[in-house]
């Protein structure tokens, strides 16, 4: 029985705690080869703020909007949780974008498209399908919970999203702290091909970065 318990505690640790983000962060490096002004302010901010300091828990809760903006966007397009389901416990009535009412039986399962919600243009406008950190640096939109949901929401929601988005931006940071990150000239392609069916959000073909130590 203890034996079950530890088994299932570890694959949830490894898989909903290391997979979702090591998944993500290649995204990220992605993202910053594809765009190097994004990298470029990402550096900036670094040397704004941190200049040769290590990076402190303060300073993470204080500075670097833009390098937490780069990480929500990426968790926006490439979320690595794709999909999630609740089951109805009652009967209820939901209402369309467009007014129509589904009738929603108790003990029906409903599955959440988190990719198809997260590049809908009737919440997101006509460039939901860009890649632009800025539309989450303007602090006077709050963003909800139910139109951006990385990390689900309501009372299941993600137990390590506070964890996991401390762990991102410290790897982001020491990444483009210490190198270039560029789409390597034998793999120049900035589209990757997805997959309809992943467990997490992979690419079809492989994802190459080059890596230039900035410091040497
Ligand atoms: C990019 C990183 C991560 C993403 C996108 C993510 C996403 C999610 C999502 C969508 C759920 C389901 C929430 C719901 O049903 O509403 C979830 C649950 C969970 N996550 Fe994460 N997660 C991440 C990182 C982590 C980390 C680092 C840990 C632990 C160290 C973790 C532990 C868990 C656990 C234990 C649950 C189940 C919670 C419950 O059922 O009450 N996750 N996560």
């Amino acid at each position: 029985m203890l034996t079950n318990f530890l088994s299932l505690l570890f694959i949830e640790l490894i898989g909903a705690g290391e997979e979702t983000s090591a998944n993500t962060l290649g995204w990220v490096f992605h993202f910053l080869a594809c765009y190097p002004q994004v990298q470029a302010k990402i550096r900036q901010e670094i040397q704004q703020h941190l200049g040769s300091h290590k990076l402190t828990f303060e300073l993470y809760e204080t500075k670097l909007e833009y390098t937490k903006a780069v990480i929500k966007e990426t968790l926006r397009l490439r979320d690595p949780v794709f999909s999630n389901a609740r089951c109805c416990l009652e009967d209820c009535t939901l209402v369309t974008s467009n007014g129509d009412k589904v009738v929603v039986p108790k003990g029906t399962n409903i599955y959440l498209a988190h990719n198809l919600i997260h590049e809908d243009a009737q919440l997101w406008g006509n460039d939901a399908q860009e890649f632009k950190p800025e539309r989450f640096l303007d602090a006077s939109v709050s963003i909800d919970p139910y139109k951006y949901c990385p990390f689900g929401a309501g009372q299941r929601s993600c137990i390590g999203k506070r964890f996991a988005e401390l762990e991102m931006v410290m790897c982001t940071v020491k990444m483009v702290s210490n190198f270039q990150l560029q789409l390597p000239r034998s793999h120049p392609t900035k589209t990757l091909e997805l997959p309809e069916v992943v467990v997490f959000t992979s690419t079809i073909g492989e994802c190459h970065v080059q890596l230039q130590n900035i410091n040497a």
